[in-house]
């Protein structure tokens, strides 16, 4: 397995590009199980997660080619309807393929995700969301075997906020007959997105980027050419990447108005953020202030950022306190940051991360996406050589961000595992 190796101490400076955003692309490779002809993909980043939703589409009977950075997609002969364990167990966002499988073809076989480092993570809101659509759902030996001769629409309401709900659900009701209403419903621009690009396939959606999400159902969906937006959780780790080196980078294609949240709480930290063209520069300052945060559903402060402010915390002036309100174990990285001398302790779903003059690079081990790149961002600011292992985990989501760093001057490799 291969290793990066930080040594800390270098500032950012220059300019870098964000990537095709993941969270975008992915529900949108499923959506194209609904359409019949060549779909068009751009800006598709190279991830190992973007190969994964590729081979569960293949395995289904999907036409996937792919150039670079552009997809062709072609469902129109789609015939399978089985998304095996050993996918969706490399990624669990394989499950998005479940409505559009159910709506396409009347049926699917899915496994479940099961859980992953961060939490639990069922899928309950999709399942029952799918039940109210008139889908027929039966748990067997680990799969979700859904079957539906033709979906009704229906008013759905969400407990709480999901991301990938909010997805299957409305993909699933683009097909469905009548009109479906989905309450409480996520707001991510990765939702928006989604819903663009579905009604750029003919579907009738409203709603989208509120918590009131209509769908009127069609009775088929044709190909459509898009352009993934790029990755806002790219852009606010290399912003946070910038805070904690007091670096000055200019990130030339920042989606700024889906980071809101984030660069309100950076610039409360003491960086200076300003939108430049259209792109955003974001610069350091001497010491970091201590900031309190919460993550919540959008527009509230990203989960996904959590653990990247978090390292800088772990170097400001003071004491902050940061809460996970998604996840019920997004706090791995925790005990790797205090082997390289963060004092942080944690009570309850709230992490009290006291200040400390310096981190000390340290060998440490990647648990999941976001904890590895906050590792990295840690060993850009401690004392000496940090090790991070493991870092297929951070392959999954990020492109290439030990090359964009070490084009911005940090002293960063990528040592090929012997
Ligand atoms: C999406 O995951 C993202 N993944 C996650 O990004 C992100 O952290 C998350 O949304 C929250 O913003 C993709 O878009 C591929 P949820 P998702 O359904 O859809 C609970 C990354 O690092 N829940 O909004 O799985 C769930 O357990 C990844 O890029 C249920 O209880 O998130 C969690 O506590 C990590 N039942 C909360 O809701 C359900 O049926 C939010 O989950 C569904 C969710």
């Amino acid at each position: 397995m291969d290793k990066i190796v930080v040594k800390g101490g270098e500032r950012l400076i220059g300019e870098v590009e964000v990537g095709g955003s993941k969270n975008a692309a992915l529900p949108i490779f499923a959506a194209s199980l609904l359409t019949e002809g060549v779909n068009l993909l751009t800006n598709v980043p190279h991830l190992k997660d973007v190969d994964t939703i590729v081979r569960v589409l293949r395995n289904l009977g999907v036409k996937v080619g792919k150039e670079d950075r552009t997809y062709r997609i072609d469902a129109t002969k789609a015939s399978g309807h089985e998304a095996p364990y050993d996918l969706v167990k490399t990624m669990r966002a394989s499950v998005l393929v479940l409505g559009p499988l159910v709506a396409r073809l009347g049926k699917a076989m899915v496994s479940l995700p099961g859980g992953c480092a961060i939490g639990a993570r069922p899928v309950n809101f999709h399942l029952k969301g799918l039940e109210m659509l008139g889908a027929k759902i039966e748990l067997q030996h680990g799969y979700i075997e859904a079957k539906a001769d033709r979906l009704k629409g229906a008013t759905i309401s969400f407990d709480t906020s999901t991301v990938g709900g909010t997805e299957n659900l409305m993909m699933a009701a683009t097909l469905a007959k009548g009109k479906t209403v989905l309450q409480n419903a996520a707001m991510e621009p990765e939702v928006v997105e989604l819903a663009q690009v579905l009604n750029k396939m003919g579907a009738r959606i409203d709603g989208m980027g509120t918590k009131v999400i209509q769908i009127e159902g069609v009775e088929s969906l044709q190909a459509t050419d898009h352009e993934i937006v790029p990755d806002r959780i790219e852009a606010g780790t290399l912003m946070a990447a910038a805070g904690l080196t007091r670096g000055n980078i200019k990130i030339l294609n920042c989606p700024v108005r889906h980071l809101e949240a984030v660069i309100s709480k950076l610039v409360e930290s003491g960086m200076e953020i300003e939108v430049e063209g259209d792109g955003i520069r974001a610069a350091g300052s001497k010491r970091i202030r201590s900031v309190d945060v919460k993550t919540a559903p959008y527009p509230g402060f990203p989960t996904d950022m959590q653990a990247q402010l978090m390292v800088m915390m772990t170097l400001a002036r003071g004491l902050s306190v940061i809460s996970e309100t998604i996840f019920e174990n997004r706090f791995i990285h925790i005990s790797e940051l205090q082997r390289m001398g963060a004092e942080i302790r944690i009570e309850g779903n709230s992490a009290i991360v006291q200040g400390v003059e310096h981190l000390h690079g340290a060998p440490v081990m990647a648990t999941d996406l976001r904890a590895s790149a906050s590792l990295i961002l840690a060993g850009l600011a401690a004392e000496g050589v940090t090790e991070i292992s493991r870092v297929y985990h951070l392959d999954r989501g990020y492109e290439g961000l030990d090359k964009k760093l070490a084009n911005l001057g940090a002293n960063i490799k990528r040592v090929k595992a012997d």
